[in-house]
């Protein structure tokens, strides 16, 4: 079983999809692993670091893999140099570009988007949204504070005191509850707002203040959350409202699958904040939790900073990548053999709920009826 680990193309893309660990590991079960040179740089794994965990590096691409482990989407080009039916994972943006995806199946490969990973525990080991979700949550705190320009925790000092930042967390899944934690430790007065009614106890677990308006549950089996009524959206729209007035830092997470992120500040809202608050959009790349957010940029609206950096796990792409690699392998594992092959059992729920392409067609049930 050879296994191709490429460099990744997404311009701003800084992680790759396996680490020195997994590599060993998969040598271990008999696999031969071939790293593109310079994969790893972004996240400071050198070629010599992978070539020590029994990887061969090559410069000249890839020799008819049966695995292809990526981040993003895989280049055009290496795409339309795969075998048909060599087994292609990692984060293909499943709900993104559709002309993408159809050249993904075009291909023939055996695709799965880590993205679908269903909701179940046995998943939790292979959950890429979760891993760097957490990490993004924490650096969403992180750039706040570096953009704010006061201090997060109280200060009494001989010259007067410093109040604590007031930080509210839009959003309470695996990013925002990181976000809490990171912001709490900061020393800021954190209070968090979710249309899941469960998260109502881990916010208030970690110390936080739960905002919550008197709507339905929005939780699916799934354990996603699903668009609000109308009316919920509304009253949503104005407890966000009078409660964001008094906040100096916003951090939106909130996202729907397969939907435009919900819009939660307006630029009216944006408007009632004070000069120098900050406001840092996670679902930027998703189209925003505030419309005034764009991505890769800090857009300054009258006074407030509203900042867009798309991909914020990447931005810890030595945390974020081993992450990424060691879910990748554990989805991986499910299919390698005793013997060193691969098979894909199709009743694995796993497996099932990611394939997304096989033998040219898109396959998943989320692409039934759609063009
Ligand atoms: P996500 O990234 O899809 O969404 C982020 C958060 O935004 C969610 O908590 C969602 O409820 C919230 N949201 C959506 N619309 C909103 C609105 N209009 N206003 C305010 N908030 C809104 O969710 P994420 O972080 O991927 O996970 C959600 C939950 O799934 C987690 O809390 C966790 O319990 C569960 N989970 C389970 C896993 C497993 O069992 N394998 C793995 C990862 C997460």
């Amino acid at each position: 079983m050879k296994i191709a680990i490429p460099t990744e193309t997404q311009v701003g893309e800084s992680r790759v999809a396996a680490s020195p660990d997994t590599v060993k590991n998969y040598v271990k079960k008999g696999a031969e692993v071939w790293v593109q040179a310079g994969a790893g740089r972004g996240a400071s794994i050198t070629d010599a670091a992978y070539s020590a965990a029994g990887a061969k590096i090559t410069s000249n691409g890839f020799d008819n893999p049966d695995v292809v482990l990526t981040i993003r989407r895989p280049s055009a080009e290496l795409l339309t140099s795969l075998k048909p039916g060599a087994i292609l994972m990692g984060g293909l943006d499943p709900y993104g570009d559709k002309a993408g995806l159809e050249a993904i199946a075009k291909s023939g490969v055996m695709a799965f988007a880590m993205e679908l990973m269903p909701r179940i525990t046995r998943a939790q080991a292979m959950d890429i949204l979760s891993s760097q979700a957490n990490l993004a949550g924490y650096k969403a705190v992180i750039d706040a504070a570096y953009h704010f320009n006061r201090a997060f925790p109280m200060m009494m000092t001989a010259a007067g005191t410093v109040a604590a930042a007031k930080v509210f967390i839009m959003g309470v899944g695996v990013a925002g509850l990181q976000a809490i934690a990171t912001a709490r430790r900061l020393g800021a007065i954190v209070s968090a707002t979710d249309v899941r009614k469960a998260t109502e106890e881990q916010v208030k677990s970690l110390g936080a203040k739960f905002v919550y308006a008197d709507i339905a549950d929005a939780a699916t089996s799934g354990g996603y959350a699903k668009e609000l009524s109308a009316e919920d959206k509304a009253k949503q729209a104005a407890l966000v409202a009078e409660h964001v007035k008094n906040q100096d830092v916003v951090i939106t997470t909130a996202l729907i699958p397969g939907r435009p992120a919900p819009v939660l500040i307006t630029q009216e809202m944006v408007e009632s904040m004070k000069p120098g608050s900050i406001i840092i959009d996670l679902a930027v790349e998703r189209g925003g939790n505030c419309p005034l957010s764009k991505p890769d940029e800090i857009v300054e609206h009258k006074g407030v900073k509203i900042v867009g950096t798309v991909n914020l796990a990447g931005k810890l792409a030595g945390n974020a990548s081993p992450l990424f690699a060691k879910n990748l392998a554990n989805f991986l594992d499910l299919m390698i053999q005793k013997d060193g092959t691969l098979k894909v059992d199709d009743a694995d729920d796993c497996i099932k709920g990611t394939m997304i392409a096989r033998d040219g067609a898109l396959v998943h049930p989320m692409f039934q009826g759609a063009k």
